[in-house]
């Protein structure tokens, strides 16, 4: 009887792989080492067209999700080994191509499912103090209001984005952190940032966390900063190495 239970089994599961065909993941997927192999072949062979960190150049960006997220692991793949429009075809071995399919799909993976250099030890001690994130940035129920609250950054944002959050905070901006400054008719001056916004009312959040809603009747004048309150200069304040560590304790940041 044990037996024969152990024979079915298998044969069960193997009827369900069928099925799932279309989702199956590739072994190398998420493999750190494979993953690892495959950055350096990305580095000679794609960064050229594709970004150091695959942000995109002459060829699309292959960090945005919505993108190409639903190409299947074997499409990914057949992309990078055939060729597409003015892409050449790779035609690397068999086990180099799914290394490199790997490693570009660990671009949208979420951060905390990947390993990343440095010291988050480190990291942290920046984040809190010298390099000032926690005067506009949450965690847990500590920090300022600011910026977005990055209690789940780990799991919302890849290691790419990540980096690039902390680089070039103007490149992609977050709804609802639009800095404004307003008159009222009274004379009165507020500056916050704007939580939503119609011709009739104006929800501004002030600094120190509350929310303010404005009738528009009562505003004499509003003006919309364009560019983020993060500062852009972290990228020449901070080394390289301090940068890394940043990264590595943003990516742990996931509730439990
Ligand atoms: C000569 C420049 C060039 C090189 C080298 C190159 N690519 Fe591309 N790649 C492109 C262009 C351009 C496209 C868009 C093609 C199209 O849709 O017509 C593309 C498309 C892709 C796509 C599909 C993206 C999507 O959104 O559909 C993937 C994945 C990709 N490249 C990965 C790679 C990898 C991995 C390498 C290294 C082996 C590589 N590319 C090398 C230019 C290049
Ligand atoms: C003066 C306030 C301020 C400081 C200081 C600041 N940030 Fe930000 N940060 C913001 C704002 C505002 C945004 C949202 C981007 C925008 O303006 O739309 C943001 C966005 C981000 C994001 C992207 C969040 C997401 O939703 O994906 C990350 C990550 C981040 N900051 C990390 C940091 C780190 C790390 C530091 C310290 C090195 C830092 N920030 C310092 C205000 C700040």
């Amino acid at each position: 009887m044990g037996k024969l239970i152990g024979i079915l089994v298998p044969v069960l599961a193997l009827a369900q792989h069928g099925k799932d065909d279309e989702k199956a993941r590739h072994l190398f997927m998420g493999d750190a080492a494979r993953i690892e192999a495959g950055r350096k072949i990305y580095a000679g062979g794609c960064a050229g067209c594709h970004g150091p960190e695959g942000m995109g150049g002459r060829g699309p960006s292959l960090v945005e999700r919505g993108a190409w997220h639903p190409m299947s692991d074997e499409m990914l793949f057949k992309t990078i080994q055939n060729g597409v429009g003015i892409m050449p075809a790779a035609k690397l071995p068999e086990d180099r191509g799914w290394e490199l399919a790997a490693f570009v799909r660990s671009l949208t993976a979420p951060a905390i499912e990947m390993k990343a250099p440095g010291a988050a030890a480190a990291g942290a001690m920046l984040f809190w103090g010298r390099a000032g994130c926690s005067a506009c940035h949450r965690i847990g129920d500590k920090g300022g209001f600011t910026g977005p609250n990055l209690s789940n950054v780990g799991r919302s944002s890849t290691l790419p984005k990540l980096r690039r959050s902390i680089l070039e905070p103007d490149y992609e901006r977050t709804p609802g952190f639009e800095r404004a400054e307003v008159v009222l008719r009274d004379g009165a001056k507020l500056s916050g940032l704007v939580k939503d916004r119609t011709n009739y009312q104006l929800q501004l959040q002030l600094k120190d966390g509350t929310l303010r809603t404005l009738d528009m009747k009562q505003v004499e004048a509003l003006d919309l900063q364009s560019t983020s309150a993060m500062p852009g200069d972290y990228g020449a304040r901070l080394s390289r190495e301090e940068i890394t560590n940043l990264v590595s304790f943003l990516r742990q940041q996931s509730p439990q």
